[in-house]
């Protein structure tokens, strides 16, 4: 089994990447052959520092291998190592119709807002769907914000088997990952960089601790039944056990649990948990060429994957000489 799946390198990964896809991409890998690569062409909607992209690619890549995907079992790299994927893009897009574009929820959001739009926003599905069928893969981990790219991806490689009369495409299955209950963010609204609420696994421990002494807490005095809904509880919750969370909301419930302490806890329960990877990436961070090695080699085992069905694409278009 093919197992792909792109992070868009916009910015920092935060426990709420992490606790919503991040995991799971690294528990995939036994799975079947793991691809994932660094989304830097699809960043390009967002960052539009050229030193930033690239730096940022690097942030990310650290931050998975760190957190244990494992460049021996599975293909990381960085999509524009493998710029055939635009060219694969420009064969889907003459099969996209505009009107499944225009129905994308993320064209139709940032059209509500008013904010100015360019051809690469639009576009994006069908650069996404080149990603995932540039490889034929069969499953595609994503959260549940991008299942209509899944489908426009079905949709368009359908109209292209369809027109050419080829079976040149499969279809891949979305693989939607359950929704961990949504990451909240310091300020109580879902964990997002746009917000600025983020946590960061890597910061510093003195950043950390900032963080979270800084996670919104109300009034309520000491002795009073706390609500375990808030973002300081259901942060803690995240590295918490079953058990470990039906005592601790019990004793919120009965009142005379402090947030400070709550606050403490829940600062040493992250360092704790992200430990290992911690230190991992620290390592890592000391020898940065051999991340670029990992990336080197994923792009041309992703290169090897892919060429033959980029080929097939083109004869089945009539592109290029064709087979004799
Ligand atoms: N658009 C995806 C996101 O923002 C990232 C992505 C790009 C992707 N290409 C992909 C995900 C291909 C899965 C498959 O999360």
């Amino acid at each position: 089994m093919r197992i792909l799946s792109g992070i868009t390198s916009s910015g920092e990964p935060h426990i709420g990447n992490y606790f919503g896809a991040m995991r799971q991409h690294v528990a995939l890998q036994t799975r079947g052959q793991a691809i994932y690569f660094i989304a830097d062409y699809h960043s390009m909607t967002v960052v539009r520092d050229a030193a930033d992209r690239r730096r940022l690619v690097h942030e990310v890549a650290l931050d998975y291998l760190a957190l244990g995907l494992d460049p021996q079992r599975s293909i990381l790299y960085r999509q524009s190592d493998v710029p055939e994927v635009c060219e694969l893009m420009w064969l889907l897009t003459s099969v996209t119709p505009m009107g499944l574009l225009e129905r994308s929820h993320a064209y139709k959001d940032k059209t509500s807002q008013g904010l100015p739009l360019d051809h690469g926003l639009f576009a994006y599905p069908v650069l996404m769907a080149a990603d995932i069928l540039l490889y034929n893969a069969n499953l595609v981990p994503v959260g549940q914000d991008q299942k209509q790219h899944l489908e426009m991806t079905r949709d368009i490689a359908l109209r292209f088997n369809h027109l050419y009369g080829r079976e040149v495409f499969s279809l891949p299955e979305p693989h939607i990952l359950e929704e961990v209950a949504v990451v909240p963010g310091v300020d109580g609204r879902k964990m997002s960089k746009s917000y600025g609420n983020t946590i960061r696994m890597f910061w510093s421990e003195a950043e950390l601790k900032k963080a979270v002494m800084g996670v919104v807490t109300d009034s309520t005095p000491l002795e009073a039944p706390k609500d375990t809904k808030s973002a300081l509880f259901q942060l803690w919750a995240l590295f918490a056990s079953e058990a470990e969370r039906e005592a601790l909301f019990a004793r919120a419930a009965a009142g005379g649990l402090g947030y400070g302490d709550v606050k403490k806890d829940l600062l040493r329960r992250l360092l704790a948990y992200f430990g290992p990877a911690r230190e991992r990436r620290a390592e890592l961070a000391k020898r940065p060429g051999d991340v670029e090695d990992v990336l080197a080699a994923g792009a041309s085992r992703a290169r090897e994957i892919g060429a033959p069905v980029l080929a097939a694409a083109r004869d089945a278009a009539g592109l290029g000489r064709g087979a004799a």
